[in-house]
């Protein structure tokens, strides 16, 4: 199988004033296609950031990240957007709708950027998938969080991504919701043949994944395969 991201001594460190802040210190891995990874790490470690580079949301300070055998480092802010949209699904903590989309509106998104057709029917089907049929109508507003949460899982598959990361999918919901959308997120996965880089506090969660990253102050501390 050949790798669908590779990340090479990267770093990201933000200015503040005269001072200078290293919230990403020489991390280095590489995630072959179709494998399912977790990272890990107290909160300020900076999983959030990492995340982020690898899906081209943000460039770092040096290193290099490879994306389907795409060198991110020297694109333009443009290229990154077409790279994520060609190939990439994103799911955040606090879901990210647009508020002024119906559901079916922001599922239709990444799919009418690439211009395709009957973006209408797959994004319904999609709505369906994640069990929100009857709700396409509706605007993030009058849905619960674990609702907005499956149409932003619908939006993230929507493009058929190569790759999908999730950030905290379920950090903003109560334990029977999780559950219900951590289902979704591995069967849509296995379903789809992408592959899954997760960031979570939930060990569980992690173990259900073939391989963790714990990050501690920036820098990678272990990257250990999950026992089965
Ligand atoms: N835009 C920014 N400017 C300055 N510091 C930032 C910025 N974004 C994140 N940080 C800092 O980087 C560190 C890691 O943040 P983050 O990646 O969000 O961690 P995590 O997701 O593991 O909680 C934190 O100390 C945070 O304050
Ligand atoms: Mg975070």
């Amino acid at each position: 199988m050949s790798n669908i991201l590779s990340v090479q001594n990267l770093s990201k460190t933000y200015k503040s004033g005269n001072r200078e802040l290293t919230v990403l210190d020489d991390v280095n891995f590489t995630i072959k296609e179709g494998d399912t990874f977790s990272i890990v790490g107290p909160s300020g470690s900076g999983k959030t950031t990492l995340l982020g580079l690898c899906a081209g949301l943000d460039r770092a300070s040096s290193g290099s990240v490879v994306l389907n055998n795409i060198v991110l480092d020297k694109l333009t802010e443009d290229e990154r957007a077409y790279v994520r949209n060609q190939y990439v699904g994103f799911i955040f903590q606090n879901f990210q709708l647009i508020p002024t989309l119906t559901a079916l509106e922001n599922v239709m998104v990444p799919l009418e950027l690439r211009g395709e057709r009957n973006v209408k029917k797959q994004s319904l089907q999609l709505l369906e998938r994640v069990g929100l049929g009857d709700r396409h109508h509706h605007y993030p507003a009058q849905l619960s969080g674990g609702e907005q949460q499956r149409v932003s899982l619908a939006r993230a598959f929507s493009n058929n991504p190569k790759i999908l990361f999730a950030d905290e999918p379920t950090g903003n919901l109560d334990e029977e919701t999780s559950e219900k959308v951590e289902k979704l997120i591995f069967d849509l996965n296995r379903e789809s043949g992408t592959t899954l880089v997760l960031v979570t506090h939930d060990l569980e969660l992690a173990e259900r994944t073939n391989r963790i990253i714990r990050l501690r102050g920036g820098k990678v501390v272990s990257d250990e395969p999950v026992q089965v």
